[in-house]
């Protein structure tokens, strides 16, 4: 597994492909058709937190976690600078608990490809996690990373994974397509919403 402090070299370096420099067209097609509207959101793996930003505008009570210091502190200079309140915690997502009652659980996670940055033997673990982490009826907005390609971070997230992984026990797949996210580095994400039950 690739460790904290390989992420954070990553991210002193300046080597963060991954990074669109902006939110991700995804969130802003989710707000602009109401599909996700205002509530307790948590956002793992936020990276530069440019999602974040863009929630805290508009009123989302967010909490995000990312385990890399500099990424942490970047979204926190941000949101200074613009007078914008969330919790932003250098935290473990394998690792880190919500002080309940008072974070969780959650109306809605927006998962931008953290998943598909750590090792798939811990996928069902932390699928495990996000279901605790939400409410009933509380929704996953999961950008799927697509690669086409073995390896990685990041790694490919192949639906029929996917759909083990996210069971239909616990969690309902909408009838409707996939959002396609395109990236500048020539991948793509797939945006799905899913409801946990
Ligand atoms: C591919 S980047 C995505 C960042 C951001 N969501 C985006 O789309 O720009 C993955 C992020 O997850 C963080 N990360 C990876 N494994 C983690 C873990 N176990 N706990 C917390 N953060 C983790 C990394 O530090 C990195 O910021």
């Amino acid at each position: 597994m690739r460790q904290a402090h390989e992420w954070e070299a990553r991210y002193q370096e300046g080597n963060t492909g991954w990074d669109r420099g902006d939110a991700s067209p995804a969130l802003a097609a989710w707000l602009a058709s109401g599909a996700l509207a205002p509530g307790r959101t948590l956002v793992p793996g936020c990276g530069r937190g440019h999602e974040v930003i863009a929630l805290a505008r508009h009123g989302f009570a967010v909490t995000a976690l990312d385990f890399a210091p500099s990424a942490v502190a970047h979204v926190q200079e941000s949101l200074a600078r613009e007078g914008l309140n969330a919790d932003v915690l250098q935290a473990d997502v394998l690792q880190w608990q919500p002080d309940a009652p008072f974070d969780a659980p959650f109306d809605a996670i927006y998962e931008q490809t953290c998943l598909c940055a750590l090792p798939d033997d811990v996928w069902p673990d932390y699928a495990e996690r996000l279901h605790g982490w939400l409410r009933p009826d509380g929704r996953l907005y999961a950008l799927f990373m697509q690669t086409g390609q073995p390896g990685g971070p990041p790694r490919h997230c192949d639906l029929l994974h996917m759909h083990r992984i996210f069971d239909e026990e616990r969690w309902q797949w909408p009838e409707s397509e996939p959002l396609f996210v395109p990236h500048r580095n020539g991948r793509f994400e797939l945006g799905y919403i899913l409801t946990r039950k």
